[in-house]
């Protein structure tokens, strides 16, 4: 089976991209990351991306007006490097519908919390832990899923509750989730790339290895 080609979009520190490289290093994945790319400037993942001799390139949003132009770059650049495959780790830009059209099926997002909770517009980020701990839930987590057109509505691959302890702050909330995050998003991704996924309506078919 011939690796399936990667692009991670990210917009700042890329610990998920980090998971990802190392998962694909250790060989647990079968797919190559072929580009990464940032919708910020100085973004840390860029960094981790090259430190592995990955191709990796800035398409920072604030030199666009226009968004479909911006859209357009990043595509282009996927283009460039044949990606099959799309992974948001940890990407803060909303895409354009021209963008999901064109890698239907074929984008994952992770996102801190067990959607469909705690997610959607303006929920990014620390937001996220804040609202759920003021909304006093007790069971929060992680959940991957592929991209539709909607904020977080695509249909969901993986998920793993943690639980909320009494003192918690977002801060430390987030930091035992993204460890979760850390272990989700890097099976998702291996779970693709054995065309292991079937996406039936709202559902994730995961079919087994023997299968
Ligand atoms: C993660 O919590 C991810 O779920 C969210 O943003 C954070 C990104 O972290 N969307 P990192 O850049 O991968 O370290």
């Amino acid at each position: 089976m011939p690796k399936v080609k990667i692009g991670v979009l990210i917009s700042g520190s890329g610990t998920n991209l980090q998971a990802l490289i190392d998962n694909i290093e250790k060989g647990l994945i079968n797919g190559e990351i072929s580009i990464v790319i940032s919708d910020k400037k100085d973004a840390f993942g860029i960094q981790r991306a090259k430190k592995h001799g990955i191709n990796a390139v800035e398409i920072d949003k604030k030199n666009f007006a226009d968004k479909n132009i911006f859209m357009k770059a990043i595509m282009d650049e996927l283009e460039k490097h044949h990606v099959e495959l799309v992974v948001l780790a940890g990407f803060l830009s909303i895409l354009s519908e021209d963008f999901i059209e064109k890698f239907r099926n074929r984008i994952i997002n992770i996102h801190p919390s067990l959607i469909p909770a705690f997610c959607g517009k303006g929920y990014y980020g620390q937001r996220v832990h804040k609202a759920a701990l003021d909304y006093g839930v007790k069971v929060s987590g992680a959940t991957v899923h592929f991209v539709d057109e909607g904020a977080d509505t695509g249909p969901i691959i993986l998920q793993e509750a943690v639980k909320v302890e009494d003192d918690d702050t977002p801060e430390s909330l987030a930091a035992r989730i993204l460890k979760v995050e850390h272990k989700l998003l890097p099976q998702a991704v291996k779970l693709y790339c054995e065309g292991r996924l079937t996406i039936e309506g709202r559902k994730v078919i995961i079919r087994t290895q023997n299968d």
